[in-house]
């Protein structure tokens, strides 16, 4: 039997490089090795207020990009979160595992609350949904971006919690980073991470930015002073964009780049960027053209995971002593 990948993007806000280098690029690469399942997840999305009809059309954009991206729906399963109740049923049930001091501790959840007036219940719930996701389908990687790295952490710290309470139940979960771009950060601030919730024409480049946009956003991209590429001593703008060049064409060398001045590197980095979206971009137009091919493929998605979450959850109630038929 293969083993089992699991892992999921939020619909919301316009997915960006950094979720195509960081997760989707990885998923398409890896998944003829594995039973994978790539999922919406909608569930997490509602843990801030998102427009009804926004996020109606976001999963089924996101759906279209994970296609657009490679994911072959042959080969893995294409499905949104809501439609497995398993989810949320099994969140509920590792919720009452979860000491509380553990979500506290949360970076993002800190970021989050400190940046909000008051929370929301969800956003601290976060990231045992997360583990929900995963362990139900007992998956044994997670190929993801640097950012889940700690959730990740809390999920196998979690399995282990319930496992030495109620009995071996659940498979431990590795995180799989990208080797280049598990961390992009954001072209107009080159400390932050690039995130689809930055506002801000020249943060973030989107997966369907037309090659003009593209070229524009990179031309503009925070730098330093310095006249042209030092490889040995790149300042964190250069690195960034480095990196995006890198993890977009394999042929983008330090070589090729040393000495280089920044117009010319960043014509580089743009073409790299848009070669690279160019056949996504395509793919997506054809996706989206087809009627009822999307619903199709989230259908057979859901169809083909139900069975196995159902057998985990009917598993853990059956540890936990909860009532089943
Ligand atoms: P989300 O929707 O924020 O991001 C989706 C994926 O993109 C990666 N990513 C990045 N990688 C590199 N550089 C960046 N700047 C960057 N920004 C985002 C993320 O690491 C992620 O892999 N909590 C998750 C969704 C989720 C999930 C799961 C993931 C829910 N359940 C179970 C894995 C397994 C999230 O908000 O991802």
């Amino acid at each position: 039997m293969k083993a089992r990948v699991f892992s999921g993007v939020q619909p919301t806000g316009q997915l960006h490089i950094g979720n195509y280098l960081g997760a989707l690029k990885n998923w398409a690469e890896i998944q003829a090795n594995y039973e994978s399942i790539f999922c919406i997840v909608d569930l997490h999305a509602v843990t801030t207020y998102q427009k009804p009809e926004e996020l109606r059309t976001k999963i089924r954009e996101t759906a279209a990009l994970f296609l657009a991206a490679g994911i072959d729906p042959d080969i893995s399963s294409i499905m949104v979160q809501s439609a497995v109740s398993g989810h949320a049923e099994l969140a509920w049930l590792l919720t009452c595992v979860t000491p509380l001091g553990w979500l506290e501790r949360m970076t993002q959840f800190k970021a989050k609350a400190a940046a909000q007036e008051t929370i929301g219940d969800g956003i601290l719930q976060y990231p045992v949904l997360m583990a929900a996701d995963i362990l139900l389908y007992q998956a044994s990687i997670v190929p993801v971006g640097e950012d889940q790295s700690q959730h990740l952490e809390l999920t196998r710290d979690l399995a282990q919690r319930f496992n030495s309470m109620y009995g071996e139940t659940f498979v431990m979960p590795a995180t799989k980073l990208p080797a280049v771009g598990a961390r992009i950060m954001g072209l107009d601030d080159p400390t932050q991470k690039m995130s689809k919730s930055t506002t801000g024409a020249g943060h973030a480049i989107g997966l369907l930015d037309e090659p003009k946009a593209i070229q524009k956003k990179i031309a503009r991209a925070t730098t330093d002073s310095n006249p042209g590429v030092d490889v040995e001593n790149m300042g964190p703008g250069i690195a960034n964009l480095f990196t995006i060049a890198q993890a977009c064409d394999t042929g983008v060398t330090k070589e090729r780049v040393a000495g280089m001045r920044y117009g010319d590197f960043k014509k580089l980095v743009a073409d790299a960027v848009i070669a690279r979206l160019e056949p996504i971009q395509k793919r997506y137009r054809e996706v989206t053209a087809e009627p009822g091919y999307l619903d199709t493929i989230l259908e057979r998605g859901r169809q083909h995971v139900t069975p196995l979450a159902e057998e985990t959850v009917r598993r853990v109630k059956q540890a936990m002593g909860i009532y089943t038929r």
